[in-house]
């Protein structure tokens, strides 16, 4: 019988590729999600049968450990942006990491690789860092032997960040940012997946690894890059932190008298507090080189999907060479 992961958060963005690389690695993958009916787009990664949406939710014992039950290895992707609902940033990124743990411990799992993010710190002013890093602890307790990765932000065909700020171009001349100097270094989501693999393997030290790509650059620079992808041209303005956070507080209201209904996907009064510090690999930190992984460069990568926001989509090639012959 080949062997067993469980990757809770396996249909999310970073999930998904982890899910296919140990699909390729023969492995039987257990993917974990409150919403398997949407995650069905996972099951061709491998033959049938090979990988499984299942739901559960990781605020729950005995779901955490139905899904844990038999398997070699546990990968927990699961994350949140914006407390909602029951999913606040405590019962996820806290308690919820440390279940996860607790019961893989407890079950005999051999490897635990938890997705942590860079800034994780439990004494941080926003509750996303703050819960990372409480995460990671409780992680470290029950599973000491954990891999403990922390992405930069990352990027992909599928991600929130560079996809948000080349739809906003669509919208007017002007893209708002906040925090155009904070510094990031941004980290393909597939070279997080084999980071990832190589601790389900074995083949990583216990411990933390900041993950971060070959390049680092300010929220400008970062928007400079797409712009001149999407070939459009936009004035880039930065939007003080005090107004940022007046605004994140509308979109916070908004989404609380709403009960939810209306979620806030736009700016949080915590991503404000976030987009005050840099976001890239600390010195001194174990990364990439230690873990025998060369990370990709976003210029290789962009191009690939971001096409779709030049003004004329999948004609911008063919256009341009039209305007060649009306030239001539
Ligand atoms: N994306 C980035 O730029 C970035 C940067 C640094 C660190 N990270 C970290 O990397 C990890 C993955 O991020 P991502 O961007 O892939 O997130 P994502 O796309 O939002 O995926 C989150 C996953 O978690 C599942 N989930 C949410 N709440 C759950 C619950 N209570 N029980 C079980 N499953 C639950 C979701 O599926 P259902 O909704 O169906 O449950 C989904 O599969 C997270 O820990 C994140 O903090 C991400």
């Amino acid at each position: 019988m080949s062997k067993l992961v469980t990757i809770f958060g396996g249909s999310g963005f970073v999930g998904r590729y982890i899910a296919r690389r140990m699909a390729k690695e023969g492995w039987r993958v257990r993917v974990a999600c409150r919403r398997p009916n949407e995650a069905l787009f996972v099951k061709p990664y491998g033959v049938p049968g090979q990988v499984e949406p299942l739901a559960c939710n990781i605020r729950d014992d005995a779901s955490v450990r139905s899904m844990i039950r038999g398997a070699d290895a546990v990968v927990n992707c699961v994350g949140v942006l914006n407390s909602l609902g029951a999913n606040t940033f405590e019962a996820v990124q806290a308690e919820g990491a440390g279940r996860i743990a607790r019961l893989a411990a407890a079950e005999g799992v051999q490897t635990l690789v938890q997705i942590s993010a860079i800034g994780a710190d439990a004494s941080a002013a926003s509750d996303y860092a703050r819960t990372k890093g409480e995460g990671e602890a409780a992680v470290l307790a029950a599973f000491p032997s954990a891999v403990i990765l922390r992405p930069s932000v990352v990027f992909g065909t599928e991600d929130s960040f560079f996809n948000r700020f080349a739809a906003m171009t669509r919208l007017g001349p002007i893209l708002p940012v906040v925090g155009a100097k904070t510094r990031f270094q941004p980290v393909l989501a597939d070279d997080v997946a084999q980071a990832a693999v190589k601790g389900v393997l074995g083949q990583a030290a216990p411990g933390i690894y900041e993950l971060g790509g070959p390049e680092v650059d300010s929220l400008r620079g970062l928007m400079g890059r797409m712009l001149t992808v999407v070939q459009r041209r936009r004035a880039v303005v930065n939007m003080p932190f005090v107004l940022a956070r007046i605004v994140g507080f509308g979109f916070d209201m908004v989404q609380g008298v709403t009960l939810g209904l209306v979620e806030n996907k736009v700016l949080t009064r915590d991503q404000v507090k976030s987009l005050r510090h840099d976001n890239v690999v600390s010195a001194g930190a174990r990364g990439f080189a230690d873990l025998g992984i060369t990370p990709t460069a976003m210029e290789a990568v962009l191009p690939e999907y971001l096409w779709r926001y030049r003004p004329s989509g999948q004609y911008a090639a063919i256009m341009d060479s039209a305007k060649n012959l009306k030239k001539a």
